[in-house]
């Protein structure tokens, strides 16, 4: 274990993990999410998916990581699957295709730190303006991904577990605060009830598939960042407990995310709520009009905000460059220091179109290319998105928890989350594991997978 590192203490992980977890899938992601499906009946789905799939997921990945101490490929072949590697393989490919347009959203937010320290609080117009900035904003993702590159490169314990420890509290305390100013204004009330008060007749089949995207994404899970996170593991740490922590703070996250937005653009729009389907600029537009609201200290605060959603990125991003590392290292033999930079530099080159379709090409731009599911113009980016989020992450969850229940066997998968859990054989939570990992997810997952497999990409629809 030595000379791949590992962390050094039960908080070091779980700040690790949490900080995998809660990234801009949480405070750019969800609302814009929630905006596009219609408010709190996509809430209540997402919801269900990440206490009642995906939580008994993430022990079994972290399980299997632990057990192993390999990357998502590796893991398989460890356990004696060599035919399974392909699931990692997959994981990894997912992982630096997420990585790609996360690093150009996280540039954006990089950016955005020195927009509102000079104080443009412009908006939609300003923020389109900046995405055509191709040099500039091209500039600001390079740096990203060589602040990516630097902290992996410095292992496990001395750069991720140390940079997660101190921001994420940080990051709530300056979000509950900003809870609670725009609690205050007018029409807030209009943007808690769009949040929160479910219009059950807004569920349809686009929902339940973007909130079972947004859920895996939102944990970091069903791509093996969590098998390799977990590959860092102590024995001696309680598994299920460490997952339900994590999924609870990265929840929490999105949730007091939402408890921000919606009651400003319940302001912002006089409570008509529209523009809460504003999509991926969504906060980059409402949360900077209303920094200009605050007077003299709007470019203090917004500056703030931007610096925290950039930490909160990149602890993501570390985990997401860490899983393609873990394999350049552990499989192809390359050291690690190495490794990383040329995996950093190919999710950059691959990202440029992501980049590009923000205005500046018109051939990535939202006419890249239309859904089948009824007509949706997608962009570049939003469309790698949606075939890594929606449709590669809830397939691997469903073949690592198949996997792991049925091919590895439940007996095995006890025996490591007992590790570290005395009381977790015999328990209620080992039977609704063995249950979920044994039958629910592996169902429900394969099933979604081929109904939005086939409703966003040809346009069938069978429910
Ligand atoms: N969960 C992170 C976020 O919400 C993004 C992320 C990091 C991720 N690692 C991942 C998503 C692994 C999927 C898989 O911002």
């Amino acid at each position: 274990m030595a000379a791949r590192g590992g962390f050094s203490s039960r908080l070091g992980f779980i700040a690790a993990a949490a900080g995998s977890a809660v990234g801009l899938g949480n405070i750019w992601g969800f609302p814009f999410e929630v905006g596009e499906g219609g408010g709190a009946a996509f809430v209540v789905v997402y919801l269900f998916f990440c206490f009642v799939l995906c939580f008994p997921v993430m022990a079994t990945e972290i399980a299997i990581g632990r057990k192993t101490e390999k990357n998502p490929a590796g893991a398989f072949v460890a356990l004696g699957y060599k035919n399974w590697a392909w699931v990692g393989k997959l994981g990894i490919l997912a992982g630096v295709l997420i990585l790609s347009f996360y690093n150009v959203i996280a540039g954006w937010a990089f950016g955005y730190i020195f927009e509102m320290a000079m104080g443009h609080f412009g908006g939609g117009e300003q923020f389109g303006a900046f995405t055509v900035q191709i040099v500039k904003v091209g500039a600001y993702g390079a740096l990203f991904m060589a602040t990516t590159a630097f902290v992996v490169s410095r292992g496990v314990s001395g750069g991720i577990e140390k940079a997660a420890k101190l921001l994420m509290p940080t990051l709530i305390v300056m979000m509950l605060g900003m809870v609670i100013y725009s609690l205050t204004l007018d029409n807030a009330m209009d943007g808690i009830r769009f949040y929160l008060v479910p219009d059950f007749s807004k569920i349809n089949a686009g929902v339940i598939y973007s909130a079972m995207g947004q859920a895996f994404f939102s944990l970091s899970l069903g791509m093996g960042a969590l098998i390799t996170y977990g590959s860092y593991v102590n024995k001696k740490e309680n598994i299920v407990s460490a997952a339900a922590l994590i999924t609870l703070a990265d929840v929490g996250i999105a949730f007091i995310a939402g408890m921000m937005i919606f009651p400003l653009i319940g302001f912002m729009s006089g409570g008509t709520m529209e523009g809460a389907a504003g999509g991926p600029g969504l906060i980059f537009v409402t949360l900077p009009q209303i920094f200009g609201t605050l007077g003299s200290i709007g470019p203090l605060v917004g500056t703030i905000f931007f610096v925290l959603l950039c930490f909160a990125a990149l602890t993501s991003t570390v985990s997401l460059l860490e899983v393609p590392v873990a394999y350049a290292v552990d499989e192809l033999n390359i050291r690690r220091k190495r490794a990383v930079w040329i995996v950093a530099g190919i999710i950059f080159v691959v990202g440029i179109p992501s980049l590009l379709g923000f205005g500046y090409s018109d051939f990535f731009s939202t006419a890249f290319t239309t859904y089948k599911d009824g007509g949706t113009d997608t962009d570049f980016l939003s469309f790698v998105a949606s075939i890594a989020n929606d449709s590669i992450l809830p397939l691997g969850g469903c073949m690592i928890a198949f996997f792991a229940a049925h091919i590895w066997k439940k007996h095995n998968l006890d025996e490591e989350l007992a590790s570290g859990s005395p009381k977790y054989k015999g328990s209620f939570v080992q039977k609704y594991m063995n249950f979920a990992v044994g039958y629910l997810a592996p169902v429900v997952l394969s099933i979604l997978f081929v109904l939005t497999v086939l409703f966003k990409f040809f346009g069938i629809s069978i429910i």
